[in-house]
């Protein structure tokens, strides 16, 4: 039994926050962000990430043409629930109308996406459901420190979901490595979000990433490179055999220092990270929806899908896709209208950023 990915959608809010407008409040440029990082602007959510998801989910459902009633399964990647406790999963899952679906959150950072789509796709292989929703989502915006220009302009909100179906046919995550670097978990940190923010003074508490950008560069490479080298050999598919890699998307010379290593030429490899920035564990639904709305994902296409996060966590994965490459409905989920800039929606946090330094 595979899991095939049968249907897929994104949702991206309208606000977009340019460089040249983070350059208002911080001591940055397009120029550095655009070198550096290759990208040119992120979106901003005027909603919690729950209704993002929805929108994402709904559309995917259309794609795919089944009923929410048929759905067993929801997962909701994500670093960014709306709250603890209750997951967000339920939340969406109720939202949706997938009445016979029970639903769970997953959190390895970035990497949440591609940990779904391997839990849930051999929860289908195993047997013991037929149909799942996984989801790839963040607001990233409200966990930014806008005091600080190594991590901040970095990230963005948005990402998209996928429905998988079982099958008999060889498709969908046809196989994944999921790798963990020892002794990382420094490099990339939000503490005190958690239980742990429970002993602090919840008014003084201020959150502030704890961001070691050079050697998460370093480690993402070769955490990915790792990864894609072992399932390869692993599978016996050769690197020559990818017609298409969509690799998480962090930063533009991440990507191309890795195609280089991978030895994929760059038009083999989907980058839009200049459009969203790091949605985290939205990236790669996000970069799937636009590979197929711009034609490069064709009938039985062989894919390669790389990432990595906090923790720090790595992982690839082997896809092959399906005969389908257009969505059987449209939908008409939509976001509440939204009546700010992205600016003003920020605001609020980069308030608090000034207030938090000028008090240190
Ligand atoms: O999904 C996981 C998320 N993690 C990541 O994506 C992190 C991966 N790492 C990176 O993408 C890169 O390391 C960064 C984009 C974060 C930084 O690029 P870099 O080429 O490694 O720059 P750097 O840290 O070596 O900084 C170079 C200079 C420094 O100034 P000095 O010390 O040379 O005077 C920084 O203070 O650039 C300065 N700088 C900035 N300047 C303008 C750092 N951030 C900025 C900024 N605008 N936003």
């Amino acid at each position: 039994m595979y899991a095939e990915i049968i249907g897929w959608g994104k949702c991206a809010p309208p606000a977009i926050l340019t460089n040249n407008d983070i350059a208002t409040f911080m001591d940055t440029s397009d120029e550095w962000i655009v070198s550096r990082t290759g990208i040119k602007q992120r979106h901003i959510s005027h909603v919690p990430c729950s209704e993002l998801a929805r929108v994402a989910t709904e559309r995917a459902i259309s794609c795919s043409g089944i009923d929410a009633k048929d759905i067993d399964l929801i997962i909701f990647g994500s670093n960014t629930p709306n709250e603890m406790v209750p997951n967000c999963a339920s939340k969406i899952v109720n939202a949706v109308g997938a009445t016979n679906a029970t639903g769970f959150d997953l959190n390895s950072a970035c990497t949440s996406f591609l940990y779904a789509l391997n839990v849930g796709t051999d929860m289908i292989k195993a047997g013991s459901i037929k149909t799942a929703v996984v989801i790839g989502m963040e607001k990233t915006s409200r966990l930014m420190d806008w005091g600080k220009r190594d991590s901040a302009i970095l990230f963005g909100d948005g990402g998209g979901a996928v429905v998988l179906q079982a099958t008999e046919k060889e498709l969908g995550l046809i196989d994944a490595k999921l790798n963990l670097v020892p002794n990382t978990r420094e490099m990339l940190s939000l503490p005190g979000f958690g239980m742990d923010m429970a002993d602090e003074d919840y008014k003084t508490y201020y959150s502030s990433l704890n961001f070691d950008g050079q050697e998460i560069f370093k480690h993402a490479v070769r955490g990915m490179q790792e990864a894609c080298n072992d399932l390869l050999s692993r599978t016996g598919v050769t690197q020559d055999e990818i017609e298409l890699f969509v690799p998480h998307q962090a930063n533009r010379r991440i990507i191309e220092t890795l195609a280089k290593r991978m030895k994929f030429d760059l038009d083999k490899v989907v980058i839009c990270v200049d459009k969203y920035a790091n949605t985290s564990a939205g990236t790669i639904p996000l970069a799937l929806c636009d590979a197929l709305e711009e034609g490069r994902i064709t009938a039985g296409m062989t894919m390669l899908t790389a990432s990595f996060g906090a923790g720090l966590t790595c992982g690839a994965g082997l896809i092959k896709w399906g005969e389908r490459t257009k969505p059987l409905e449209d939908s008409e989920a939509e976001l509440p209208p939204c009546n700010q800039t992205a600016l003003e929606i920020i605001q609020p946090s980069i308030d608090s950023a000034k207030k938090h330094y000028e008090s240190k």
